[in-house]
């Protein structure tokens, strides 16, 4: 039985991660020119996590415990300040990441799939886990915040009970967001304030769960609005569960670098 389920503690959960324009990253490379460079995933990996294949040396596990047996991985809320994420550890300079998942019921509580670039680029699937109709999608471009046009609701199946296939597909040109084939959004580079708030640096890819219905863990009440409301932790434990996560970097070198700081997309080095 034991050897079915593999659980994983965390090495660092000193910081609680949050979704959406996190306004912190350790080294910005629109500001500073030493930032360390972004290691390339260069290939296509899958992480298949019915099959017992984690962790591997792509992830890590940055907040949290998530466990494991023939179902997936399990991301599991249950107590205030419990906020399993895992994250990779390698960078995609445009590509494409599918994810099979079901996000977590409970009122307040957001699963989510995020890709995370080191000045604040970002692409992100938002699950409220009081919302059985639709998923949110959005976007950051450089950490910008300050409109609140980017996020755009799509319909979807009761995806707290069922599993879906949620595929962004990334390049220079465009963003796309797929559900089971389908194809759900288009972000043009231009619509994004003319490409400047498209995002276009390097990325990481960051799956997780967290609690936003909750006012003692710092969420602003138009957070806890925008969850849905209050979470109600008797209700819970509150489960988001992965099948699996593929990622494909469409460049082919060992590391990237940004050029100069102007966050464009032309400005990344590839290194080989
Ligand atoms: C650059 O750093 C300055 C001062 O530390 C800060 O005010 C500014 O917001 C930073 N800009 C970016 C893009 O991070
Ligand atoms: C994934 O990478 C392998 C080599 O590691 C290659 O054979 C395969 O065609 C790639 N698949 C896709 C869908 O890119
Ligand atoms: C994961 O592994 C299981 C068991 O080996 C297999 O049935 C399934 O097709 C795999 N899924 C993916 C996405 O590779
Ligand atoms: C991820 O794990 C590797 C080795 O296991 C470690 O070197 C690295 O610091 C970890 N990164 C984070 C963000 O925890
Ligand atoms: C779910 O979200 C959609 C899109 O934002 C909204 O129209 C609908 O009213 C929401 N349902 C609930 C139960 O909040
Ligand atoms: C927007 O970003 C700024 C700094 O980049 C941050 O201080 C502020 O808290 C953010 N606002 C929200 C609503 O996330
Ligand atoms: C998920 O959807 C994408 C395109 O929408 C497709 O290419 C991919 O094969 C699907 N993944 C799985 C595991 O079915
Ligand atoms: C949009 O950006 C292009 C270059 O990327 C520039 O030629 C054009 O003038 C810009 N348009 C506006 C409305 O700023
Ligand atoms: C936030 O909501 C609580 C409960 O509804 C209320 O007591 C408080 O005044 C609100 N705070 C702000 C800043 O609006």
């Amino acid at each position: 039985m034991q050897s079915l389920i593999a659980t994983l503690t965390a090495l660092c959960a000193l910081l609680i991660t949050l979704t959406s324009a996190q306004t912190f990253t350790s080294c910005n490379p629109l500001n500073r020119t030493d930032c360390p460079v972004d290691p390339a995933l260069s290939t296509n990996t899958t992480l298949n996590l019915t099959s017992g294949n984690f962790p591997t040396a792509l992830w890590n596990t940055t907040a949290g415990v998530v466990s494991q047996d023939y179902n997936g991985a399990h991301f599991v809320v249950n107590q205030r300040g419990d906020s399993p994420t895992i994250k990779s550890q390698f960078y995609i300079m445009f590509g494409t990441v599918s994810v099979i998942m079901k996000a977590a019921k409970g009122v307040g509580v957001i699963s989510s799939i995020v890709l995370e670039s080191d000045d604040l680029d970002e692409v992100d699937w938002e699950f409220l886990g009081g919302n059985s109709t639709s998923v949110q999608t959005n976007y950051f471009g450089k950490g910008d915040n300050t409109t609140y046009d980017r996020m755009k609701a799509e319909d979807v199946s009761d995806p707290q009970n069922n599993f879906h296939n949620y595929t962004t597909v990334w390049n220079a040109q465009q963003l796309e967001w797929w559900i089971d084939g389908s194809l759900k959004r288009t972000l043009k580079y231009e619509d994004a304030k003319n490409g400047t708030r498209y995002p276009q640096t390097p990325m990481t890819v960051k799956l997780g769960i967290w609690v936003a219905g909750d006012a003692s863990t710092g969420n602003s009440n138009g957070t806890i609005e925008w969850a849905g409301g209050v979470t109600d932790y008797k209700q819970g434990p509150f489960t988001m569960t992965v099948q699996s996560v593929y990622v494909k970097d469409d460049g082919n070198g060992k590391e990237y670098q940004y050029g100069d700081t102007s966050g464009n997309w032309q400005s990344i080095k590839t290194i080989a």
